[in-house]
C-alpha cells in the first residue's frame, strides 16, 4: 500500500484537529518567514501565532526567520526589537511617543539587536520566550518556560531563565555529520525514503547516508 507524503501547503494537516497548523500557511506578516513543515500547536487557535510575535513593528523591519521542520509549542513568544526602551538615559520612560511638548526628546540609544533566527528541526517547548536578535541552531531544543537571551548552538538542549545548556543531544562528530547532511534541505521524497534512519539514533546507518 502506498501512502501520500504530507503536503506542506495544507494549513491543518491533522484530520479533525485544527489546533495544529503548518505555520507558513497562516502567517501574513512579510517580516516573518517560516519554512516548510514547521508547525505551531496553540491551545486555543493557531491563528494566534502572530499575536505571540511581540513588539514587531514595520518601521524597525526586524525579521523572525524560522527554518523547516520546527515544532513550536503553544504560547511560545518572540520578543522583537520594538520592545526595548532606551535604558542608557536617566529616564527610561519613552516620553517622545506621546508627542506634544515631549517631542523634544527622541529615541537615542535604541538597541536593535537584529533578526531572530531559528534553525531547522528546532523544538521550542511550551511558553518559551525568545528575546530579540537570538539565533537558535539547527536541532536545538528549548525547554518549557525557558527564556532564551543568547544564541544556542546546534543540537543543544537549554532550559531556565536565562536559558542555560542542559546537554548536547549527540556527540560532536554526530552533530557535525548532521550539520553536513542538512537532511531538512533534501527533496521531501528523499527525506521520506530515509525516515527510518533519520528518526533513529543509529550513527552507522546515518553515516551510510553520506554515500
Ligand atoms: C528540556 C527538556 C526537553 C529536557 O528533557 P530531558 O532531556 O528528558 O531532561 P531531564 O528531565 O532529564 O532533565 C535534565 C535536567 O534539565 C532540567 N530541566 C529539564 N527541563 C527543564 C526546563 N524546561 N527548564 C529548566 N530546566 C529543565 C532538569 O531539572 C534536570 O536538571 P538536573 O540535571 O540539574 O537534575 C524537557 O524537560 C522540556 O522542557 N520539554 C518541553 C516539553 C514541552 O513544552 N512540550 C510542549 C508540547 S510539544
Amino acid at each position: 500500500m502506498t501512502h501520500n507524503i504530507p503536503d506542506p501547503h495544507q494549513t491543518y494537516p491533522l484530520p479533525h484537529y485544527n489546533r495544529l497548523c503548518f505555520l507558513k500557511n497562516i502567517v501574513n506578516n512579510p517580516n516573518i518567514m517560516i519554512g516548510d513543515y514547521t508547525y505551531y500547536d496553540d491551545f486555543e487557535n493557531p491563528q494566534n501565532f502572530e499575536r505571540n510575535v511581540l513588539y514587531h513593528f514595520d518601521f524597525i523591519g526586524d525579521k523572525l526567520i524560522v527554518g523547516k521542520f520546527c515544532a513550536i509549542a503553544s504560547d511560545v513568544k518572540f520578543i522583537m526589537n520594538g520592545g526595548n526602551h532606551d535604558i542608557d538615559n536617566f529616564a527610561s520612560y519613552p516620553f517622545y511617543i506621546f508627542g506634544q511638548a515631549w517631542q523634544k526628546v527622541t529615541p537615542t540609544t535604541h538597541k536593535i539587536k537584529g533578526n531572530t533566527v531559528i534553525g531547522n528541526d528546532v523544538w521550542l517547548g511550551f511558553d518559551a520566550t525568545i528575546l530579540p536578535g537570538v539565533t537558535i541552531g539547527d536541532g536545538a531544543v528549548v525547554g518549557a518556560k525557558a527564556v532564551v537571551t543568547q544564541d544556542i548552538p546546534p543540537y543543544t538542549i537549554v532550559g531556565g531563565n536565562p536559558a542555560q545548556p542542559i546537554r548536547r543531544r549527540f556527540e560532536p562528530e554526530v552533530i557535525e555529520l548532521l550539520l553536513y547532511l542538512k537532511w531538512w534541505d533534501w527533496p521531501i521524497t528523499k527525506i521520506t525514503k530515509h525516515l527510518e534512519v533519520l528518526y533513529s539514533n543509529d550513527v552507522e546507518k546515518l553515516q551510510k547516508l553520506l554515500n
